[in-house]
């Protein structure tokens, strides 16, 4: 007789594929990891070249330009840091960081083992796309959109009972047999099954047998923070949790806990796969975190579009906030908080002609002004570039600048540089190393 462990872990007999007919080694962890898939360049059909956008594709040259090559780097560089047996799930969600998320998921798809995003929606905007991929929904509210989770084969991570119940009933009626995870609360209270609860959640298993169990997983609160005991904890819970599955029967979980972070400072957090998101865009979460060599994947810049010279004491922007200290040149820019620069920045910067410019007086909605005095006129003048987040020349400013600027941190600026700043994806490096 087979043992309880073997039933659970046996596959579905058939699965009707509703919306993804190609078969597609199936949606375990396990099969992808045997069967690596390369695809075409990743990023065929999306490309507008960077020379060409401002005069073609945007009226206003305010352009975020994407390094999707370097997005493929960084994944590289990190897998180095976690090693060649962990997979690689890449958090391509909040439109990729506000990277644009089809062109990034396209990137990724080659090289990741799966992708994750939060939303349902985002997962079937990939899925439109054309990406095909296994991908996560990694906090969702699914309401009652299972059937839509099923049918464009996302993975769901399932944090509470009713769902859990509502995916078994649905993958029923639909002659499947899905992969779910389940997500445990390791101390962040947020989303996931408390550890109290957990039996009684495996032991739905039993009865709902169009559900295979994939993976345990949880989300560290504080794996950025200096004080590692804090995520030791919720890594000695989440392992008493995996002993309990273990102990139900469920001996051949893909576990994933860890975000950037906590995977490349806890390698006990790697266990099946890791979830990096903002690492493979090039910035890293705090100061505690280092991987060497990350590039930043955007370049947030603009053209100037109007040059004064004031006197001194002369007010510059809303509530007079910034007064000219001495006879200066201010230019002005296409580009403000409704673009997602942050208003509340201090003593904030931007390249113009390879050289720091201070930003003076309050940031406004769609504007912003510059003290060029120092630069020769001929690198400020009407229509020059400016760089807001990016290199020129010698000079460099991280969304990290950006944001200890803006008193926030990189995620909330990279998130929020709104729709309407054109997304630009230069070409990603042809990939030539499939996923492990
Ligand atoms: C559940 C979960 N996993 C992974 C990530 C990726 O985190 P990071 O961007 O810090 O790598 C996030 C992002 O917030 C998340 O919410």
């Amino acid at each position: 007789m087979p043992s309880r462990a073997e039933l659970r872990q046996a596959e579905p007999a058939s699965a009707t594929r509703e919306i993804d007919a190609e078969p597609y080694a199936g949606e375990t962890l396990q099969g992808l990891a045997s069967k690596p898939r390369v695809a075409g360049t990743a990023t065929e059909g999306t490309l507008v070249p960077f020379a060409e956008v401002d005069i073609r594709t945007s009226i206003r040259p305010t352009v975020a330009e994407i390094d999707l090559g370097a997005v493929q780097r960084n994944l590289s560089r990190f897998r180095r840091v976690i090693g060649p047996s962990v997979a690689v799930f890449g958090v391509v969600k909040a439109d990729a960081y506000g990277h644009g998320a089809v062109p990034v998921a396209r990137a990724l798809e080659p090289l990741c083992n799966a992708l994750a995003v939060s939303l349902v929606e985002e997962g079937l905007e990939l899925r439109a796309a054309g990406v095909r991929a296994p991908i996560f929904v990694l906090g969702a509210y699914y309401n009652r959109h299972q059937d839509d989770v099923i049918a464009q084969r996302l993975t769901p991570v399932v944090y509470d009972l009713g769902d859990l119940e509502r995916f078994g009933a649905a993958a029923a009626r639909r002659g499947r047999r899905i992969d779910v995870h389940v997500k445990v609360d390791t101390g962040m209270s947020r989303l996931g099954v408390s550890v109290d609860d957990l039996p009684a959640v495996l032991a739905r298993f039993d009865d709902l047998s169009a559900l295979r169990l994939a993976g345990l997983c949880t989300h560290f609160a504080s794996a950025d923070l200096p004080d590692a005991s804090v995520t030791e904890q919720a890594l000695d819970k989440f392992d008493a949790c995996i002993g309990e599955a273990m102990h139900a029967g469920f001996t051949e979980l893909a576990h994933h806990a860890a975000n950037s972070a906590a995977a490349i400072r806890f390698p006990r957090a790697r266990y099946a796969a890791v979830r990096p998101g903002l690492a493979l865009f090039g910035a890293m979460p705090s100061r505690h975190v280092a991987v060497a060599d990350l590039e930043p994947a955007l370049r947030l810049s603009t053209r100037i579009m109007a040059v004064h010279d004031v006197p001194v004491g002369t007010p510059v922007s809303y509530g007079g906030l910034w007064r000219a200290p001495r006879p200066s040149r201010i230019a002005t820019l296409p580009v403000g908080y409704a673009d997602g620069y942050p208003r509340h920045v201090r003593d904030a910067c931007a390249l113009v002609g390879g050289r720091r410019v201070p930003i003076v007086g309050a940031v406004c909605m769609d504007m912003l002004m510059v003290d060029v005095t120092d630069v020769p006129p001929a690198d400020a003048g009407l229509g020059s570039v400016v760089t807001l987040i990016g290199r020129d020349g010698a000079e460099q400013i991280t969304v990290d600048d950006v944001a200890g600027w803006a008193g926030t941190l990189s995620y909330e600026i990279l998130c929020g540089i709104s729709k309407r700043v054109p997304r630009i994806q230069r070409d990603a490096a042809i990939v030539s190393t499939p996923r492990p």
